[in-house]
């Protein structure tokens, strides 16, 4: 059993949004979003496993890829061990927006006043001394731009002071981006079509090392080898290339070249999906026993809710861009409380025969609605057994009913009537 008291919070993401835009007609013009997360909030703990589940395209894949910083997203906090990835902070946006907006006009204002004065003393000076002028000129240039950012350098000091904001909200540069990337990684569903086939195995998995590494070629062959012992490879395999595998063997290489940088957090999207049932708990087994000796993090994205209980920690629930149920592993899977999370569980299928014979099903009703244009009020409102009139008007706030345990559901929303007062 996972210990939340105790343990801190890794991956804090808040109301995160990623819209795809819609471009029609001739001129291409914007006319839409795919709004394929839309306002996601959760937090992940150092060491746990958190299984994010859903209908196929309710957005699980373009969250974790959002988290990763792999799409830029629309709108929304991502914190990775504290550090801002993303312009999440609207304050720390409008500090940085307000400082390099004044920085700019100053020093263009700047620029331009001196290179006049510059073009000014070099054409007197074809008479005489010019060049000493044209020089002292660019000195003073020189001087004036480096006291100018100086001081935009301090008064956006002052202005993150007085506003609140630390350098941890603001978002990384490509650069600082690129430095973070070690820490997170991704291992991809498919894993043929993730390896490059043109690669030999020991090519693929020291690649990250070679990019983000400053090892010498003996240093990176020995990780190389470390990497294929931990991921269970024999070594004899190193130069053979990714055809010449089994499926549950390129999922171990797509595995190793996750973990060759020592990473904090790794989004597994559907790691099991193209793998056969007899080598999906080899894999399962493969991640558990890296967890454990390693300390990883996971965001376990998954469509077989008996792998998710196995595996996840806590288990969040998505329908259509958004996070309507999240809770630990047992409490979801025993007592589910949001109607979408009920009918999703009561399509499992049970181990016992007999059991599944007597099993109470939620047969959902209608299709997903388009992500482009989700209904008004809550996302399940037309398909929901239970659905109410204030579900049609207001979308229902995603609030913890329990220790651990949100919805977002107004069977479970204690301020239904301020809500509805606000709504009128
Ligand atoms: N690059 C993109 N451009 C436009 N729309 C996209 C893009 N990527 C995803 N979408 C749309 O966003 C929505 C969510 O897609 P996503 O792949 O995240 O779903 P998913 O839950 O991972 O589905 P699956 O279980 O089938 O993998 C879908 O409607 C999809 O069509
Ligand atoms: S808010 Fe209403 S429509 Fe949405 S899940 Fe709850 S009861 Fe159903
Ligand atoms: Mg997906």
């Amino acid at each position: 059993m996972f210990d939340f008291d105790s343990a801190r919070k890794l991956v804090e993401v808040d109301d995160l949004k990623m819209y795809f835009p819609i471009h029609t007609g001739l001129l291409r013009r914007h006319t839409g979003n795919v709004k394929a997360v839309d306002g996601v909030s959760f937090d992940i703990f150092e060491g746990e496993t958190l299984g994010l589940v859903g209908e196929s395209g309710c957005g699980k894949s373009t969250c974790g890829r959002t988290v990763l910083r792999l799409y830029e997203p629309t709108s929304g906090q991502i914190r990775l061990d504290g550090r801002g990835l993303a312009w999440g902070n609207p304050v720390a946006r409008r500090v940085r927006n307000r400082s390099d907006r004044v920085g700019n006009w100053a020093a263009g204002l700047v620029f331009t006043i001196g290179a006049g004065l510059l073009v000014g003393a070099l054409v007197r000076g074809s008479v005489t001394g010019g060049w000493a002028i044209a020089g002292l000129v660019a000195l003073v240039i020189a001087l004036t731009l480096a006291a100018l950012y100086g001081a935009a350098y301090v008064s956006r000091r002052m202005l993150m002071s007085s506003e609140g904001v630390s350098d941890k909200d603001f978002a990384p540069s490509e650069g600082a981006l690129r430095r973070l990337r070690p820490t997170m990684q991704m291992v991809f569903q498919d894993p043929q079509a993730s390896l490059n086939p043109r690669m030999t195995l020991a090519g693929i998995i020291g690649e990250p090392l070679s990019e983000h590494s400053g090892m010498s070629a003996k240093e990176r062959e020995a990780r190389i080898y470390e990497l294929m012992d931990a991921v269970g490879l024999n070594r004899d395999f190193a130069n053979r290339y990714p055809h010449e595998f089994s499926g549950g063997q390129r999922q171990r290489i797509g595995i190793a070249r996750a973990l060759a940088l020592n990473p904090k957090f790794i989004v597994c999207d559907e790691p099991i999906a193209a793998l056969d049932v007899s080598i999906q708990a080899q894999v399962v087994n493969l991640l558990e026993d890296l967890q454990e000796r390693l300390g990883l993090t996971y965001l376990f994205i998954s469509h077989d809710l008996s792998m998710v209980r196995h595996i996840a920690d806590r288990v969040a629930v998505m329908y259509l861009g958004k996070v309507v149920e999240l809770a630990p592993r047992d409490v979801l899977y025993d007592e589910p409380l949001h109607p979408y999370t009920r009918a999703l569980l009561s399509a499992v299928p049970e181990p016992d025969p007999a059991a599944h014979e007597t099993a109470q099903r939620e047969v959902l009703q209608g299709d997903v609605p388009s992500p482009a244009n989700p209904p008004k009020g809550c996302n399940f409102c037309t398909r929901c057994p239970q659905v109410m009139d204030i579900c049609r008007r207001i979308d229902p706030e995603y609030l913890e009913v329990q220790p651990r345990r949100f919805v977002a559901c107004h069977l479970h929303y204690e301020h239904q009537e301020t809500a509805e007062a606000t709504a009128a």
